[in-house]
């Protein structure tokens, strides 16, 4: 969390100029102090509770989000700038848990609090972890040139790493203001490459609601077939696909839906369509329109 703080402040420093021109700087200045102030907290003696730390990174992270909202400022454009422009690699073992998009009650009556609170802070951090040390693992492996327990460890990486990276994108894919249809060019394609989109919906409920365990259900584009396809995932990572990008991905483990729904997986599929946040679902499909490979 220290580290996310890190990379948020050293993005608002390497951008300084360009967002103050856009920006009302004297509540900049205030959100960098509060980052800033959070970060000391986190490295001070008395420890701070764990759900407290998330509650006050999510609390961060929606004033800054809301700061340049109200400053009429173009937030997926310039955070892919300022993403690119910081260059940032994770390093082994440095995988962090992203905080909530929105509070953990931003979609009820849909998800409870409850079940996003645990998904979120406890099953999603575990993979963070899981895949750190995974990493971490490996590492020292390549180091000792000791590969006895390699196979554990890359199953390790493999079910953690598309745990959090699922999760990543599933939190995203949400919204409190989510449901309807999609617009624009992944409309477009939904009905070329499903027929409709009630088509589309209907296979990917079913598609999600047979699942055999917990898993996931993933709408990915196919930049080799160039066209949008519906895979299953049994755990995070079995029966998926390399070579595709997820756009789309619902989660059906339990954990995403037991305390509420009890065994009633359709029921929580049906009413998870009224919080999709379709916008997020265009843009990360726009984005791997970029990747062009040989159609074979
Ligand atoms: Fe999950």
């Amino acid at each position: 969390m220290r580290q996310w703080c890190e990379d948020i402040l050293e993005n608002l420093h390497l951008n300084h100029d360009e967002l103050r021109e856009t920006n009302n700087s004297v509540t900049l200045d205030e959100l960098k102090e509060k980052f800033i102030q959070f970060q000391e907290e986190l490295s001070g003696e008395d420890p701070i509770e764990i759900n407290e730390i998330y509650e006050q990174a999510n609390e961060l992270y929606l004033q800054l989000e809301d700061h340049f909202e109200r400053n009429d400022y173009n937030i997926s454009d310039k955070t892919d700038r300022i993403q690119n422009q910081a260059d940032h690699v994770v390093p082994i073992g440095g995988h962090i848990l992203p905080p909530l998009p929105y509070r953990y009650d931003a979609l009820q009556p849909y998800i409870d609090k409850e079940i996003m609170r645990i998904h979120h802070d406890k099953h999603h951090k575990s993979y963070v972890e899981g895949l750190n040390k995974a990493e971490k693992e490996m590492e020292k492996a390549r180091s000792s040139n000791n590969f006895d327990l390699i196979k554990h460890w890359e199953r390790e990486a493999a079910f953690n790493g598309a745990g959090h990276y699922l999760h990543t994108i599933f939190w995203t894919i949400m919204s409190p203001s989510g449901g309807g249809q999609p617009s624009g060019m992944l409309l477009q394609q939904i009905n070329q490459s499903f027929g409709s989109f009630e088509k589309f919906k209907k296979h990917f409920t079913e598609a999600a609601n047979n699942v055999e365990g917990g898993g996931w259900a993933i709408l990915v584009w196919s930049p080799r077939s160039r066209r949008l396809e519906i895979l299953q995932a049994e755990k995070h990572q079995n029966l998926s696909q390399w070579d595709v990008v997820p756009i789309l991905v619902l989660d059906v483990w339990e954990h995403a839906y037991y305390l509420q729904y009890k065994n009633e997986r359709k029921k929580y599929i049906d009413n998870w369509w009224k919080i999709v946040n379709w916008k997020e679902a265009e843009r990360r499909y726009n984005e791997a329109q970029k990747l062009k490979w040989q159609p074979l």
